[in-house]
């Protein structure tokens, strides 16, 4: 029988999913709160609703006769969407609540790691007493990172000596009304993301990729959910040896060996500082960006992932194509503090060339297709190496204008790639 997968979430992550499924032997449906044209076009069937409903999510699974289930973003995680699915016989490729907890509560994700002995955790406290949290931060001797337990979207942290000094570090803690929160250890060195599929007790990793999460050229202005990334033709990024990322993938192992079968994407986001990797979080699912620089290059069908996961093995042995990647994000402009939704997109997949399209937060109207207030659209470009992928996306944002919108068109540029190079030689003292 052919498989009948379902994809759960709109986003730029589902759209590149949905690629990695187009060629295979399954018919994919799709469900997510907002109408992705990319998606649409791609599925079978594509329904509008309420992802963290897991209610209507098994209903329209059970009305497609859903044979496995893929889970793109964490909300549905959170709110219990594969325990609801496997509960009515559907396969889910993403863990259960209480696993997603690796991701949805920094604080249970801290202590996890202490007490399995997790290599790579930096020193952390946790807070459910504000003020107490203030004092911590007046006694430290150093900068701490200031993380609320739980999902703010990747833009809830501030970092004291980068982003905020200690004084306004606390004034966030008192003006905002976190439940709990997590002070810990400020890093220092470069990010790395290592993305691994994980089964039945087994898990196949994926190419290093950075991703850029400021908003601003330079690395300047406030948090978002990624502005774009980039990865190299071998697993490792320019600034990195063969042993970090082993190095990493040592953690992502004593992770998965702790985790009680885990299952679906664990995603782990290292500081490759002089001393190696330290975790600065794990994610229960594909990064975003990050999922475009990967399923792109994975020559391994996805749908085989997924049916050994289901059928009780552990994922095969994944091939990747030597090529490097360069994912640009295009948002509304204002983006995230203040975006201005409504702009017109004027680049579609046939326009964009060379490169990729991943549509995100857009709105289809009958005349075209406008920006949300979120990540509007992304363009990845392929080829032999970076500089040469950077040109690919840049030529499709090119095609987009900027009427609207915003990118980054540092990312992955020779310039930039070098300042992580000698950021990360200055550290080890070379
Ligand atoms: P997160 O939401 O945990 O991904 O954190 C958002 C961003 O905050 C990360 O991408 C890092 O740039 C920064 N960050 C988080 N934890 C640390 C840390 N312990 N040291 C330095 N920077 C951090
Ligand atoms: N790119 C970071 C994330 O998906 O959380």
């Amino acid at each position: 029988m052919r498989e009948h997968v379902l994809l759960i979430g709109g986003g730029g992550r589902e759209h590149a999913i949905a690629r990695a499924l187009e060629d295979s032997e399954a018919d994919l449906y799709a469900c997510a709160g907002n109408r992705n044209p990319g998606i649409a076009r791609i599925a079978t069937e594509f329904e509008t609703l309420e992802t963290t409903n897991p209610k209507a999510v098994v209903e329209y699974a059970e009305d497609v006769d859903a044979t496995i289930a893929v889970i793109g973003p964490e909300a549905p995680l959170e709110a219990g969407v594969a325990d609801e699915l496997e509960a009515a016989g559907v396969y889910p490729f993403g863990p259960k609540e209480a696993d997603a907890r690796i991701e949805t509560d920094k604080a249970f994700q801290r202590r996890f790691m202490e007490e399995h002995d997790i290599p790579g955790c930096p020193d952390f406290e946790t807070f459910d007493d504000m003020e107490a949290a203030c004092d911590f931060i007046d006694d430290y001797d150093g900068d701490l990172v200031i993380k609320p337990a739980g999902l703010t979207g990747g833009k809830g942290v501030k970092v004291i000596g980068d982003q905020v000094t200690p004084e306004e570090g606390k004034a966030y803690i008192r003006e905002s009304d976190y439940d709990r929160i997590v002070l810990e250890e400020r890093l220092i060195g470069e990010e790395i993301t290592i993305q691994a599929l994980v089964a039945n007790g087994g898990f196949e990793t994926a190419p290093a990729v950075q991703d850029h999460k400021r908003a601003y050229e330079g690395d300047e202005g406030p948090n978002t959910g990624g502005m774009g990334s980039y990865s190299d033709v071998t697993n490792e990024l320019p600034f990195m040896t063969e042993a970090d990322y082993e190095e990493g993938v040592s953690i992502i192992e004593a992770t998965v060996d702790a985790l009680d079968d885990y299952r679906g994407i664990l995603y782990g986001q290292f500081m490759l500082t002089s001393e190696g990797p330290k975790v600065i979080e794990f994610n229960a699912r594909f990064g975003d960006p990050e999922a475009m620089n990967t399923l792109p290059v994975l020559e391994t069908d996805f749908l085989d992932v997924l049916t050994a996961a289901r059928d009780g093995e552990a994922p095969p042995e994944l091939e990747f194509a030597e090529q490097a990647t360069v994912c640009k994000y295009a948002v509304p402009e204002g983006y995230p503090t203040d975006p201005e939704a409504g702009a017109k997109v004027q680049v579609d997949e046939e326009s964009a060339g060379d490169a990729l399209l991943y549509y995100a937060s857009v709105d289809e109207r009958d005349d075209g297709i406008y920006t949300t207030t979120s990540r509007s659209f992304a363009v990845v470009g392929l080829a032999e190496s970076i500089t040469d992928a950077e040109e690919i996306a840049e030529d499709a944002l090119a095609v987009a204008g900027d009427e609207g919108l915003h990118m980054r068109h540092d990312i992955g540029k020779p310039d930039l790639v070098q300042q992580r190079i000698d950021h990360m030689n200055e550290l080890r003292g070379e």
